[in-house]
């Protein structure tokens, strides 16, 4: 057995199954390539064969990522193996992951199938996939409720068709941890060929446990790689956060004794990324990124932490990334400056046009906005990703009247399609007046699940707003943010933001029908 933890991050794929949380090519592959910073070991990049969205987008990445192994989710089925193997044809070094579920819940109402229906297409699956790629991971669907006897079967003729990772999903977040760390270890003992393949973990959060429960896995059942997403991201309460896995395991080497190879000072600008890019806030009392997870109030701890760090302090903030918020550029700041500090916050812009266009916007804030702070200047660059054609709608202006006693009134101009148009409205606040002026134009007839507001960084109102805005649309969940100064010109950003999301609908196959 190794003593080294694969860590498998599957933010693009189970995270981005999250409502709202899809995301577009260009924003998966600046995620992939941070993840390759983070050095995690395999990145799953999506379901190639649910659409041409995602099969682009596992393409992509598979295209520009070098050093982490890139992955592409796949039914046990000849048409998904052989598009996944199509999308990841340009990787250094690709998997694919298959699945099918085993339980008995899922084999008879959703499957429709008998256990030995099943049995033989995750076999013949198998088969299928070796023959296309080298590095096949099998997962049998909500595999922690289902039959240990009929799972050992499974399991053992998918690993004597190749198979070389065997993955133990608690697909519903039902698992306790010493019960779920048993269940590995079973399997283990009892899979006849277990020792041909690394085994993994694959926890939802339900109940709360999915980092109990994984960490269990390893260190009872012998697991050797866990799947995970930066800040927990996934459907419901979502999956095991990879930066609680990995500080867990560093931070308790003594009792893990297990090696990971990621650089944890990539953990928080990978944790902010992917939180502005879905807007999904990170709450401030999340372990290791959450704004407060370092943050020391009461005065008897503050004392201890000043006289010797470890009194209260487990980790180093700044072993996980975490930087003193730091004013790093300003108005008089020139091109290269600029240049060289996306650089520094690994950023990686591909055209000298999209570098210029970055600066104009940086110029525009710096005039209205004193100190600006990397947080800041990821904004900005989130803004930037959105390539033209994916930007039906831009903010132009925007123009809003408020006074007590008054009812708000808005008017907005920006472009739809390529025209501009001007709307105006009245609202309950000068938000609420400028999203009905847009709204009034648009008439998309989205339902508005959340508004939220954020300050970028923290401690003063002279911080960007970061809004996130969730709109409902005929099945369809999209987040837009949108980071401004001005919070109401921020909230028409992100409203346009949203939209254009809809407008780009990418259609998708339900995960398994
Ligand atoms: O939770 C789950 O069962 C999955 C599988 C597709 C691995 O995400
Ligand atoms: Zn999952």
């Amino acid at each position: 057995m190794t003593d080294k933890l694969i860590i498998f991050d599957t933010t693009l794929r189970d995270g981005e199954q999250s409502p709202g949380a899809s995301m577009t090519r260009d924003e998966k592959l600046r995620i992939a390539r941070q993840l390759e910073r983070l050095k995690v070991d395999v990145i799953e990049a999506g379901f190639a064969a649910s659409s041409n969205g995602d099969f682009e987008a596992v393409r992509t990445i598979a295209q520009h990522i070098k050093d982490s192994t890139v992955c592409s989710l796949a039914r046990a089925n000849d048409r998904d193996l052989s598009r996944a193997a199509e999308a990841l044809a340009p990787a250094a070094r690709g998997r694919i992951h298959t699945f099918i579920a085993t339980s008995a819940l899922h084999m008879e109402k959703k499957l429709r199938m008998t256990p030995e229906q099943v049995l033989e297409q995750a076999r013949s699956a198998v088969r299928f996939a070796r023959n296309l790629c080298g590095d096949i991971e099998f997962s049998p669907e909500d595999g922690y409720r289902s039959d240990p006897d009929f799972l050992c079967r499974v399991l053992e003729a998918v690993i004597a068709e190749g198979a070389t990772t065997i993955n133990i999903p608690d697909t519903v977040g039902y698992a306790i941890p010493e019960l779920y760390g048993q269940f590995i270890r079973n399997l283990r003992e009892r899979v006849p060929n277990a020792d041909k393949a690394i085994w993994s973990v694959h926890c939802h959060n339900d109940l709360g446990m999915a980092v109990a429960n994984s960490l269990a896995g390893v260190k009872l059942g012998g697991a050797r790689q866990v799947e995970c997403t930066i800040n927990g991201l996934g459907e419901r309460a979502g999956n095991c956060s990879l930066e609680e896995i990995v500080m867990a395991v560093k931070t308790r080497r003594d009792y893990f004794g297990l090696d990971v190879g990621v650089d944890t000072s990539q953990i928080v600008p990978a944790s902010r990324m992917v939180s502005q890019t879905t807007g999904f806030v990170v709450q401030p009392n999340k372990a290791v990124v959450g704004a407060n997870a370092f943050a020391h109030a009461s005065g008897i701890h503050q004392d201890g932490v000043l006289k010797a760090r470890d009194t209260y302090e487990i980790m180093r903030a700044e072993d996980v990334g975490w930087s003193a918020n730091k004013i790093v550029l300003g108005k008089l700041s020139g091109r290269n400056a600029f240049k060289q500090r996306l650089q520094e916050l690994g950023v990686e812009l591909e055209s000298e046009a999209e570098i210029n266009a970055a600066f104009a916007r940086f110029k525009d804030l710096a005039d209205r906005k004193s100190e600006i702070f990397d947080e800041d200047i990821i904004a900005l660059v989130g803004d930037e990703s959105v390539t033209a054609e994916q930007e039906h709608y831009r903010l132009v202006a925007l123009n809003q009247h408020s006074e007590t006693g008054e009812r708000p009134q808005a008017r907005v101009t920006f472009a739809m399609g390529g025209r501009e148009v001007t709307s105006q409205s009245e609202g309950n606040g000068p938000v609420d007046a400028s999203l009905k002026a847009i709204e009034a134009q648009v008439q998309s007839g989205a339902e508005m699940l959340l508004y939220s507001v954020n300050a970028i960084t923290s401690g003063s109102t002279e911080s960007q707003g970061e809004v996130t805005v969730r709109l409902q649309l005929g099945g369809r969940v999209v987040n837009g943010v949108g980071a401004d100064p001005d919070i109401v010109v921020a909230s028409a950003k992100a409203y346009l933001a949203a939209l254009n999301k809809l407008h780009a609908s990418v259609e998708r196959v339900a995960a398994q029908g």
